[in-house]
C-alpha cells in the first residue's frame, strides 16, 4: 500500500483516528448539512423515490482496518441506482483483464471523458456516433452492460455476487424498483436503440434493459456502501478478506472514471468542493472512496438539478476540509 498522502490531523483540531473525536466530527458536519436538503427535490419519476422521507439523512465512514464510524440513517435501505455503475465497470474490467478480446472491445465502444451533460443525455450519441462518452452515464452504463451481457454466463448473478463480496453481506434486490425502473425507461431505451443503430449495442435490447434495471434496483443501506467502497480504496483488494478484485492499475483507473465522470456534470464541482472520487445515485446517495484510508458514503433523497444529494455534496464537503481527506 501507498503512504497516505494526508496527515490525520484535521485543521480544527480533530484527530481521524481517534473514536470520540470522530463522533463529534460526524454530528458537526451532519448538523451542517442537514438543512440543504430543503434546497433539493426528491426525484418523482417512480413511486419508491417519490415517497422516501426527505428527512433521512446518514453519513458512514469504513476504515481499512473495518473501524465504521456513523451517524444518522445508515441501516436504512435504498435502491443504490447509479452508483451500481461503478460495480458493473469493475465487472467489465474485469472480463477485460481475463480476455484480450474484451480488453480491445470495452474501450473502444466507451470513453472516459466527462460527458459535461445530464446523466440521460441523447444529444452526444448522435453526433458521436453511439459512442458514449463515459460507463457513469447512463449511454455507457448501457453499454457496459451490452458487454457483460455478452461475456458473462448469468451476468445478474455475477454481478450480484461481485457486490456480495465487497459488502460482506447478502443483499436485496427491491422488485418494485426495478418493475417501475422497467416501465418507466423510455430514455434509457431510445438510447440504447440509438446506439443499436450505430452497431454499439450487440445484445437484444430487452436483455440489456434487463441487466440495466437490476443493477439500479440492488438495494443497500450507507453503512453498505461504504464498506464496498474500500477495495477501491485500497488499490483493488477487498481489506476484510485480503482478496484481490481488481489489479492495482485497473483500481486507479475506475477510481479515475468516478472523479471525472461519476457525478456527472457536477463532476468539476465535486473535484473542486470535495476532491474524492464520487458515484451518486438517483436515490440520493453518493459513494466515496479515500485512497488507502475510507470508504465513505453519504445518504439524503433530495437531489440538486445535475441529480445529486443536495446535503450529500454539503456533507462531503465539509468531511473532506475538517481531515483533509480532499486527494488533491
Ligand atoms: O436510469 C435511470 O434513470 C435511473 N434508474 C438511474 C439514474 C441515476 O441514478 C442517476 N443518478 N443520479
Amino acid at each position: 500500500m501507498i503512504e497516505p498522502d494526508h496527515s490525520p490531523e484535521a485543521v480544527d483540531g480533530h484527530d481521524a483516528d481517534d473514536v470520540t473525536d470522530m463522533d463529534a466530527l460526524l454530528a458537526e458536519v451532519a448538523e451542517i448539512a442537514r438543512p440543504a436538503a430543503k434546497q433539493g427535490e426528491v426525484a418523482d419519476y417512480i413511486p419508491a423515490l417519490r415517497d422516501e422521507d426527505p428527512e433521512c439523512f446518514g453519513i458512514a465512514l469504513v476504515d481499512m482496518e473495518g473501524n465504521e464510524h456513523v451517524i444518522g440513517d445508515v441501516d436504512r435501505p435504498f435502491a443504490i441506482q447509479s452508483i451500481s455503475k461503478v460495480f458493473t465497470l469493475v465487472l467489465a474490467i474485469q472480463k477485460a483483464d481475463e480476455a484480450e478480446g474484451v480488453r480491445k472491445e470495452l474501450w473502444d465502444r466507451v470513453g472516459v471523458e466527462p460527458s459535461g451533460d445530464p446523466f440521460n443525455s441523447l444529444v452526444q450519441l448522435e453526433h458521436e456516433k453511439g459512442v458514449p462518452r463515459n460507463p457513469m452515464i447512463n449511454a455507457g452504463a448501457l453499454v457496459i452492460d451490452d458487454i457483460l451481457v455478452s461475456h458473462c454466463d448469468d451476468p445478474r448473478a455475477e454481478l450480484h455476487a461481485l457486490v456480495e463480496k465487497v459488502v460482506g453481506e447478502p443483499v436485496e434486490i427491491d422488485d418494485g424498483v426495478m418493475e417501475a425502473e422497467g416501465n418507466t425507461g423510455s430514455r434509457n431505451l431510445a438510447m440504447a436503440n440509438l446506439m443499436r443503430s450505430f452497431g454499439n449495442i450487440h445484445n437484444d435490447i430487452d436483455d440489456v434493459m434487463a441487466l440495466y434495471v437490476y443493477q439500479c434496483a440492488l438495494k443497500m443501506t450507507a453503512r453498505q456502501l461504504a464498506r464496498a467502497a474500500r477495495f477501491l480504496a485500497n488499490n483493488g483488494i477487498e481489506p476484510r478478506t485480503g482478496e484481490r478484485i481488481l489489479r492495482e492499475p485497473l483500481s486507479r483507473r475506475v477510481a479515475a472514471v468516478m472523479l471525472t465522470c461519476g457525478t456527472y456534470d457536477a463532476a468539476g464541482e465535486f473535484a473542486y468542493h470535495v476532491g474524492l472520487p464520487s458515484k451518486s445515485g438517483v436515490a440520493g446517495a453518493i459513494m466515496s472512496i479515500v485512497p488507502d484510508r475510507y470508504g465513505i458514503s453519504v445518504w439524503s433523497p433530495p437531489l440538486d438539478a445535475s441529480g445529486n444529494s443536495k446535503a450529500g455534496r454539503v456533507a462531503l464537503h465539509e468531511l473532506t476540509e475538517r481531515l483533509e481527506l480532499s486527494i488533491f
